[in-house]
């Protein structure tokens, strides 16, 4: 059921032939979490009308439980607040996104490829991953790895989630009081890659889908530079869309004298996650 918390047709639209519509229902339109982080409603409509049409098609009666969720969704503002439901581990994160991939002038209101599967890395650490330090992450979006690592490493010191486009540091910090209680320690702040300035001493720098526009990777690299200065890493995971873009980006890095290893990690899709550390010289 995780495909529909995610707005993508169940099971590609193949069913069993013979639907328990009481689990069925239970599982998604009508869960606790969909009751408490919807979907959008175009989606749950158009998912309430597939499972009428197929129940129809094999002459059984339709739930009423059924009907009611479809008249909720007719009803529901096409404007409002919606979530997707991603599950990593044994955590599920409700974030609320846009329909489209960039809107209002950002790509910020998504979750991206990348912020996933280096969720699902961090779901194979330690438990004491990151103790008592301080993480910063850059371009953090919707902020699913900041959610992720608050919840999965209760012993960080702080998370610091960062952005530059104030439409996503809003929604990341609405997205991080629906998932968070109030003791968990985050801040968010503005940080720009463009600006020279960047004042924060991290232990660890995390990073996803932030590579993708040759224009912005020298800012992007120089903010990384200054940020390992002291000895920190990073931890950047991307998306491969164009080798070309990945490889400036990484030849950026030898010039700015910082290191990387790849990081082993299983996944289906063309992400890396490499791990990049200023080279320090012996004098
Ligand atoms: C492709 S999205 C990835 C978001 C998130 N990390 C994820 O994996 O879902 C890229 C992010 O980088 C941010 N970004 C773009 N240019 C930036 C800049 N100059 N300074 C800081 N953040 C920037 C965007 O606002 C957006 O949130």
């Amino acid at each position: 059921m995780e495909q529909f918390f995610q707005w993508k047709l169940v099971n590609n639209g193949e069913w069993e032939t013979k639907i328990n519509q009481e689990i069925l229902l239970s599982r998604t339109v009508c869960s606790q979490l969909n009751l408490s982080c919807p979907v959008h409603p175009e989606f749950s409509l158009r998912f309430c009308k597939q499972v009428m049409k197929l129940l129809e098609a094999s002459g059984e009666e339709v739930n009423d439980q059924l009907y009611d969720c479809l008249q909720r969704d007719l009803l529901s503002p096409r404007d409002g607040r919606y979530f997707k439901s991603y599950f990593v581990g044994d955590l599920a994160i409700s974030l609320i996104e846009t329909k489209q991939i960039i809107s209002s002038g950002t790509t910020g209101l998504n979750t991206w490829t990348a912020g996933i599967h280096l969720s699902r890395w961090m779901a194979g650490l330690p438990d004491n991953w990151g103790q008592d330090q301080t993480i910063l992450e850059l371009g953090a979006g919707t902020g699913m790895t900041g959610i992720f690592a608050l919840k999965r490493f209760p012993g960080l010191k702080e998370y610091i989630l960062t952005d530059s486009h104030s439409g996503v540091l809003d929604n990341m910090k609405e997205n991080l009081s629906v998932n968070l209680t109030a003791e968990v320690n985050y801040q968010v702040e503005n940080l720009d890659w463009e600006m020279d300035e960047v004042g924060f001493s991290p232990d660890i720098v995390l990073g996803a889908d932030i590579v993708f526009d040759t224009r912005i990777i020298p800012d992007l690299v120089r903010t990384l530079a200054k940020l390992l200065e002291r000895g920190a890493k990073a931890i950047i995971a991307s998306t491969i869309r164009r080798e070309e873009t990945y490889e400036f980006f990484l030849k950026e890095l030898d010039c700015k004298s910082l290191t990387w290893t790849n990081l082993e990690f299983e996944c289906q899709e063309p992400v890396k996650i490499i791990k990049i550390e200023k080279i320090r010289y012996k004098l």
